[in-house]
């Protein structure tokens, strides 16, 4: 009998399991809606809160991936998928090339409505899902993820993880109206989405791709510098149609910047109050 190890192809998807979901966790998922949605209404960009009506998030309790998938797909093409928490890189990224979005199944408990570490159904669906009615985003995302494994290649994940961070969570826009939210790290926070629009100490910079890539980030705390994006087309084009293969080398050197640092060759929409300029540094004696 011919014995070869069996070859896992795991994707980590498990089923949603809709029925199994407490009445109490569907209550959980009404009170931060509510509540996100009061804060985000004069705060996220308009694609962003398009999203959330074309999706219907709103029909009480935890969403039904079943019926959120109807319209999804008929949209962009994207569909979300459960899985049980964080997937390693190589599966994140072979999902978003797909246009899956792998979203936590499990839900916050009462004594963490205000934050947790792990990606629950809330950040997840409430947060990343609404864009990916946009199909803008939804190429960015696609682009993303075949942009991810192609990054593994050059070891410059890290690099790529911050591009990420910088725009898919905690990007900020630039509209008629003012600055306005679009990462869900940012609109499925209710203390993060009125600190990244209305407090005095991050800084707020116009996104540069090179500058962004090397930038450290905090994943304990709220940003101590937003990036700013003049419109999705612009990011695309600085992403999605750019080869980054020219860039990898550049970064090679290694040097990346604190997340409170701010460049000369910065462009400064606001500087935080806690902001660490460089350019005093560069200019003291010695
Ligand atoms: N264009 C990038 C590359 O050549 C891939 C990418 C697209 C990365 C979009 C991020 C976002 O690797
Ligand atoms: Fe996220």
């Amino acid at each position: 009998m011919s014995s070869h190890a069996v070859i896992r192809d795991d994707d980590y998807v498990i089923d949603q399991n809709w029925a199994g979901y407490t009445t109490d966790e569907h209550a959980v998922w009404d009170f931060l809606y509510r509540r996100q949605r009061d804060i985000l209404a004069d705060r996220a960009d308009e694609a962003l809160l398009a999203g959330h009506e074309a999706l219907n998030l709103n029909r009480g309790g935890i969403p039904d991936f079943r019926v959120i998938n109807a319209e999804l797909k008929a949209r962009t093409g994207f569909e979300v998928v459960a899985v049980p928490g964080l997937v390693p890189d190589e599966v994140f990224f072979t999902h978003l090339a797909k246009r899956r979005f792998p979203a936590g199944q499990f839900i916050r408990g009462r004594r963490q409505l205000d934050y947790l570490q792990e990606p629950d159904i809330f950040h997840d669906v409430f947060g990343h899902v609404p864009l990916l009615t946009n199909p803008m985003f939804a190429d960015y995302l696609e682009a993303y993820g075949k942009g991810g494994l192609r990054a593994m290649q050059f070891g410059k994940l890290k690099n790529l993880a911050a591009l990420y961070w910088y725009t898919v969570e905690f990007g900020l826009i630039e509209t008629p109206k003012g600055l306005r939210i679009y990462g869900a790290g940012i609109s499925s926070s209710k203390d993060e989405s009125i600190f990244a629009l209305d407090d005095p100490s991050p800084n707020r910079l116009r996104f540069n791709l090179a500058r962004v890539m090397r930038t450290e980030y905090r994943i304990d705390d709220h940003q101590q510098t937003y990036f700013v994006i003049r419109s999705y087309k612009d990011l695309i084009h600085a992403t999605v149609d750019q080869d980054f293969a020219p860039l990898y080398m550049r970064l090679a050197d290694g040097v990346t910047y604190k997340p409170d640092t701010i460049l000369p060759s910065d462009d400064v929409i606001t500087q935080g109050t806690q902001a660490y300029a460089l350019a005093k540094i560069a200019g003291t004696p010695g």
